[in-house]
């Protein structure tokens, strides 16, 4: 089976993380994004993945060369010169998704969740019709591309509204497709937006399925879902009873839901939890207090500080005593120092703070 994931976008969102890395690069739970997708993909038996870039590919090639191996699969990119939207790729890379006439799926590459492959591509050859988009309830539908569906019919689509400025209903894309590749002969080589143009069109004719998906879901393109998708994540770990997490017995942990990587360090006396992820080589000081947050590989966490809905890039460290909350994100090698208090600050790569964040902020 084939796949294409679209990487595109800068991913201003997550700034300042995506200032260092593309957001697909970028780890969740200890893994970078696209690693978590083209595992699933790869378990499911796609053998054919497109990567559909038009953001520094150059830096995602090593990192992909890698999971070809160990996953089994061939990765190509498809390299956009200008941004094609979210149906432009699939245009671009006809020749790879068009080669035979399976069905294909496309991932944004934002979105985690346990992802159903298997169950939808059998859902969606039993319908027989041109698309199925898996959909999952949320609370605030606005922010997302909205699904209604015809009157007395479970899974066929009436109508797709992106971003609705009024309410039409809380059933949403959750970026996770299964196509014909007829689809392809809708969508032109240009910048073009599946979600505005290619759905709409295909719903027309009735041929546009849901799907609706079991357990969590997120887009965790923007620093606050980021750890909400986080908590989501590591409770789905925990229910599954997975050993990836560090035991409850372990003195530090509180209330559970921790991911450790066996090269941290991790003091004495400190108390961590719930819903925390620690990345490789991380170095956590005595009497630290860690919960619902991230800590990025190489980051330092000195002695007495408490950290809370917080993301600590990459080689930044943290002062003793120092407190962050409130959605802070720490870019790569951001320095915090002793007793500094951040609240909701957003501190681009290299900085040093040595005042006082009060408020949320930018910092530059
Ligand atoms: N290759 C490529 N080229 N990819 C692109 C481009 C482009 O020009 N523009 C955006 N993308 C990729 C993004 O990287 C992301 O993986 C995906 O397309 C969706 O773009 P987002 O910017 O993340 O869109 P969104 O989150 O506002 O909305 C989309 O996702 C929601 C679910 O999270 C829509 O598909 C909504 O309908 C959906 O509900
Ligand atoms: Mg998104």
């Amino acid at each position: 089976m084939k796949a294409l994931i679209l990487v595109g976008g800068f991913g201003t969102r997550l700034r300042p993380l995506t200032l260092t890395l593309p957001k697909p690069l970028v780890e969740f739970a200890n893994k970078p994004m696209i690693q978590h997708q083209v595992e699933a993909l790869a378990a499911a038996g796609v053998t054919n993945i497109v990567l559909a870039v038009n953001y520094r590919p150059e830096i995602m090639t090593k990192a992909l060369k890698e999971y070809e191996e160990m996953y089994n699969v061939k990765i190509d990119f498809s390299v956009e010169t200008e941004p094609l939207g979210t149906a432009g790729p699939l245009k671009l890379a006809e020749s790879i998704l068009g080669k035979d006439d399976t069905p294909f799926f496309v991932l944004n590459s934002d979105v985690i969740c346990d992802y159903p492959f298997k169950q939808l591509a059998d859902f969606h050859k039993a319908h027989g019709e041109e698309g199925t988009i898996v959909v999952t309830k949320v609370e605030e539908p606005s922010k997302y591309g909205v699904v209604v569906h015809k009157p007395n019919h479970a899974s066929r689509i009436d109508r797709f509204v992106e971003k609705p400025v009024e309410f039409v209903g809380n059933r949403i894309n959750a970026g996770i497709y299964i196509l014909n590749t007829s689809v392809l002969k809708r969508i032109e080589l240009r910048p073009t937006s599946i979600e505005q143009e290619t759905f709409p069109a295909i719903c027309k004719d009735g041929q546009l399925h849901s799907f609706d998906l079991e357990g969590f879901w997120m887009d965790v393109g923007q620093p606050k879902d980021f750890l909400s998708g986080t908590c989501l994540y590591l409770s789905s770990l925990s229910k599954r009873g997975s050993k990836q997490l560090t035991p409850v017995s372990e003195s530090f942990v509180h209330g559970g839901n921790v991911l450790i990587d066996p090269t941290a360090k991790i003091g004495k006396n400190c108390r961590i939890g719930p819903n925390v992820t620690i990345g490789p080589g991380v170095v956590v000081g005595n009497g630290v207090r860690l919960q619902r947050c991230v800590l990025l590989e190489n980051s330092r966490v000195k002695d007495h500080a408490w950290i809370k809905s917080t993301i600590v890039g990459w080689n930044s460290s943290v002062g003793k005593w120092a407190r962050l909350e409130n959605v802070t994100v720490l870019g790569d090698d951001v320095s915090i120092g002793d007793e500094i208090y951040v609240n909701g600050g957003s501190v681009l790569p290299h900085k040093s703070i040595k005042a006082n964040v009060d408020s949320p902020a930018i910092i530059m």
